[in-house]
């Protein structure tokens, strides 16, 4: 296993080292066979996208109007680079040359590391309060760069709470001054800072508060703020002040689910399934727009991926599965036109038993090109290997000028040619893998490509 270090000499994770560089330059064997790649049919992948929610149907959104050119551009790219590959006429980096120049359409912006909570469950416990931040005229370059390239979601968020940055409110007005989708996901304990900017968030726009619970009781047990004025009513009683402020900027209450056994962090946490129907009731009360169920996820040993805590070994899957569906029955009772209950993607397939189909990835990644993480500990590939050293991309302000942005756009070509998804991701039920598989099947049949026409319009951009 490998470590790496923060700019302040810390260690930050554990790696084990996956990459395969073999696709870099010709191959020195002229009489090795290019390596085959998995297509699968187009049946299977049918199949699973009736699993999907409309959120999650990142097919459909990449077929948007807006971005459907963009999507070709990237498959054309790919078949030319193979096919030169293939024919050993070609290097990696000689294809970079002619590569498409568009950044994401979508990323997860960790603002900050800090955070003002010890939640026992937090899966980025291993990187709060580094330390390391943005310079931040800095991020606002990288930021200006990344739309003039095609970047149109964000969701602010952490590794670290979003709040906590100073430059969280100029950072939003940045953005919605550039015309981007918003998403902000946020522990609720400076909820003023939300009021702050509420009045320029537009109708696709959301703001999350991860919650967990339906008492004060836990949710101060899992969360463990630092004020003592912050507790669970404290934070929902300003949900109705912001929704009437901005009638149109949609509310969510999220709520992991933590069963017994589950472990992080080395240690045991609090369970919450008792208390899902209590946290409905609170947040329709308190004019939430959804309360979302979500289960508890924990870092892979093998590469510090995030994946479901859940394993079939754990004698209480069973009971604990019935116990979760009763209380979202419970809890869909609430449900009129202004409350949904949604529940995951993640939590249905796990339910269902089909979970492993997510986690079948074709060795190329291809959704690193159209999302990805930027952070001050770096840009990363995936939201799921935030912070981890084989899913790098370049530095924290690896965006800011048009030069570094060149520089990035090929390191992440270069990544999806040497991060081998098929084996990193084994153990992820990856809520991309259909697209991911899309992409796959339109590079293998490019004839495809012709017939491949828009999607409707459903201006939602998060990916
Ligand atoms: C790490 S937090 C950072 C943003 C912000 N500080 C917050 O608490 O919402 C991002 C999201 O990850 C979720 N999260 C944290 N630990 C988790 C775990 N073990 N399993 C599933 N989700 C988790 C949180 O509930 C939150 O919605
Ligand atoms: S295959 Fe899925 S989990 Fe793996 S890097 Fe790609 S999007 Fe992330």
């Amino acid at each position: 296993m490998e470590k790496i270090h923060s700019e302040s000499g810390e260690v930050l994770i554990k790696v084990s080292p996956l990459i395969n560089y073999s696709k870099f330059g010709l191959r020195s064997n002229p009489d090795a066979v290019p390596q085959p790649l998995h297509v699968k049919t187009a049946e299977h992948q049918v199949e699973k996208q009736t699993e999907l929610s409309p959120l999650h149907d990142f097919m459909g959104k990449l077929r948007q109007p807006e971005v459907l050119e963009n999507l070709k551009e990237y498959v054309r790219w790919q078949v030319q680079w193979r096919e030169g590959y293939a024919a050993d006429a070609m290097t990696l980096e000689q294809a970079l040359e002619s590569a498409p120049r568009h950044a994401p359409v979508s990323i997860n912006l960790d603002v900050t590391t800090a955070c003002n909570y010890r939640c026992d469950h937090c899966v980025d416990m291993d990187i709060l309060n580094k330390n390391i931040n943005y310079e931040h005229e800095l991020l606002k370059d990288s930021l200006t760069q990344l739309v003039n390239h095609g970047l149109r979601s964000v969701i602010i968020i952490g590794g670290g709470e979003p709040t906590a940055y100073k430059g969280f409110e100029d950072v939003v007005r940045h953005l919605k001054a550039m015309d981007v989708q918003i998403g902000v996901v946020t522990n609720g304990s400076m909820m003023r800072k939300i009021h702050a900017v509420a009045d320029v968030f537009q109708k696709r726009d959301w703001v999350r508060l991860s919650l967990d619970s339906g008492t004060n009781e836990t949710f101060r047990a899992m969360h463990k703020p630092g004020s003592k004025k912050c507790t669970l009513e404290w934070i929902c009683e300003h949900i109705p002040p912001i929704k009437q402020l901005n009638p149109e900027l949609m509310i969510g209450f999220s709520y992991i689910i933590v069963w017994q056994d589950c472990e992080t962090n080395d240690t045991g946490i609090i369970e919450n399934v008792d208390e899902m129907v209590a946290a409905a009731r609170l947040a329709k009360q308190h004019r939430f727009d959804y309360i979302s169920y979500k289960p508890f996820l924990t870092r892979s040993e093998l590469n510090n991926a995030e994946v479901v805590g859940i394993e079939k070994r754990q004698e209480h899957v069973a009971s604990t599965m019935a116990k979760i569906r009763n209380a979202i029955h419970e809890a869909q009772k609430l449900e009129d036109e202004n409350f949904a209950v949604v529940e995951s993607t993640n939590l249905r397939v796990l339910e269902n038993g089909t979970y492993m189909n997510y986690s079948q990835q074709p060795h190329n990644c291809h959704m690193q090109y159209f999302r990805q993480v930027v952070s001050p500990l770096g840009i990363f590939n995936c939201p799921v290997y935030r912070h981890v050293p084989q899913a790098l991309i370049g530095g924290k302000h690896a965006y800011a000028t048009p030069d570094s942005l060149l520089t990035a756009q090929r390191n992440t070509l270069r990544l999806i040619e040497t991060f081998d998804a098929t084996e990193e991701c084994k153990d992820v039920t990856c809520l991309y893998n259909h697209a991911n598989w899309f992409i796959e099947d339109l590079i293998n049949h490019p004839e495809k490509l012709d017939q491949l026409g828009a999607s409707f319009d459903r201006a939602d951009y998060f990916l």
